[in-house]
């Protein structure tokens, strides 16, 4: 991405400190760069330790800045403080937190086990109010500010059938965002959320769509004929964090060519597959999860 790609007048982030669980991959990554480019000193988070290093190194590389990597397993709330510890000492209290690390795949809802759905939940349901509520009681104890976007899916309106965990999990965080904005606006705690269509990321295609590429740019079905742009995620975050948008609060808001008006749950179609469709992409998403589990240091 460049500075070209987004909205903004320049300096707009400046003296704003981001945390962005999973920032080290992805529409984090992106998320990343745009804060940065706009000046403000980024936090990524991630249990690759590697990939998040590589990413700093290469944004650093790229634009200068402040992106500091911190390996940590939102899963675990005594990681979670130690990491919010080093960015407090660092140089102060965060102004702002993403909630977009997760884990997913597709799957039909009844070969899951409870492992299964607990490999979902506990990082995006457990782990995103987790991280939230360590950063909230800070805040608080400290009568500082802060803003928490959460990255959600569309599916949190019309149901996600074959990712029941996940829709689940970011059901849970769209009421924790229209709960928290009410309870913690009068603390001048502001919460909102993105709500995603298909933004084409090495991720969430080995493990939502194993069976194609990422360069697919297309999406059948999607009233703008299109997958989302990556730099169109990073404007909508940066506004929600931007000077002049205080008052936006409790929000969710879709970004997805709107194709959730148009063709309900993203998965429907999947009722069609076969046993034998089933078990090549379990084992492709398995063979993802494998090569990912090699990399983690935490
Ligand atoms: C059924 C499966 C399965 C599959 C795993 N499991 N894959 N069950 N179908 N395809 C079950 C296993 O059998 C096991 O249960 C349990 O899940 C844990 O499996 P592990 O492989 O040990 O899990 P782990 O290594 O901890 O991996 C966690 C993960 C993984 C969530 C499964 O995918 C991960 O770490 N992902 C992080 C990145 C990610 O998912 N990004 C995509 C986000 S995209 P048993 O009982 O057998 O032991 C996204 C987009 C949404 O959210 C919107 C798009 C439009
Ligand atoms: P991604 O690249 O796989 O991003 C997920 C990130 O979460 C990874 O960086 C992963 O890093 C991190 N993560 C997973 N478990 C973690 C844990 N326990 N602790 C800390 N970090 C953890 O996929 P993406 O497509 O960019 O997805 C980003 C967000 O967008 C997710 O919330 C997803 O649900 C949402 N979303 C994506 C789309 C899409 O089309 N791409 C659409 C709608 C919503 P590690 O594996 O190193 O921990």
């Amino acid at each position: 991405m460049t500075r070209d790609d987004l909205m903004f007048k320049e300096g707009l982030l400046k003296g704003q400190r981001i945390l962005i669980t999973g920032g080290g991959t992805g529409l984090g990554k992106v998320m990343a760069e745009g804060f940065q480019l706009l000046g403000a000193e980024v936090y990524i988070c991630g249990r690759r330790g590697g990939v998040l290093e590589e990413t700093a190194k290469e944004l650093t590389g790229a634009h200068g800045g402040k992106v500091v990597p911190i390996a940590c397993d939102i899963r675990v709330p005594e990681a979670i403080s130690e990491m919010l510890d080093q960015v407090w000492s660092d140089g102060g209290a965060l102004t702002g937190l993403v909630n977009n690390a997760a884990g997913n795949f597709i799957s039909r809802t009844e070969d899951l086990t409870p492992r299964g759905f607990e490999a979902i939940s506990n990082i995006v349901f457990r782990g995103s109010f987790f991280v939230t509520l360590d950063c909230g009681k800070r805040w608080i104890a400290e009568g500082k500010p802060g803003a928490v976007t959460s990255i959600l899916t569309t599916w949190v309106w019309n149901g996600g059938p074959f990712t029941v965990p996940s829709a689940m999990s970011k059901a849970g965080l769209n009421i924790m965002t229209q709960s928290l904005a009410v309870e913690w606006g009068p603390k001048n705690i502001r919460f909102n959320a993105i709500a995603p269509g298909p933004f084409p990321t090495e991720g969430a295609w080995a493990r939502l769509n194993p069976t194609s590429s990422t360069g697919e740019s297309s999406a059948p079905g999607n009233p703008m004929g299109r997958v989302g742009h990556m730099p169109e995620l990073a404007n909508l975050a940066i506004y929600l964090f931007a000077p002049g948008s205080e008052y936006v609060n409790g929000q969710t808001i879709a970004i997805d060519g709107a194709a959730h008006q148009a063709g309900g749950g993203g998965f429907s179609r999947l009722r069609e597959w076969t046993d034998e469709q089933w078990e090549s992409a379990r084992t492709a998403i398995q063979g993802a999860n494998q090569r990912d589990r090699a990399k983690r240091t935490v």
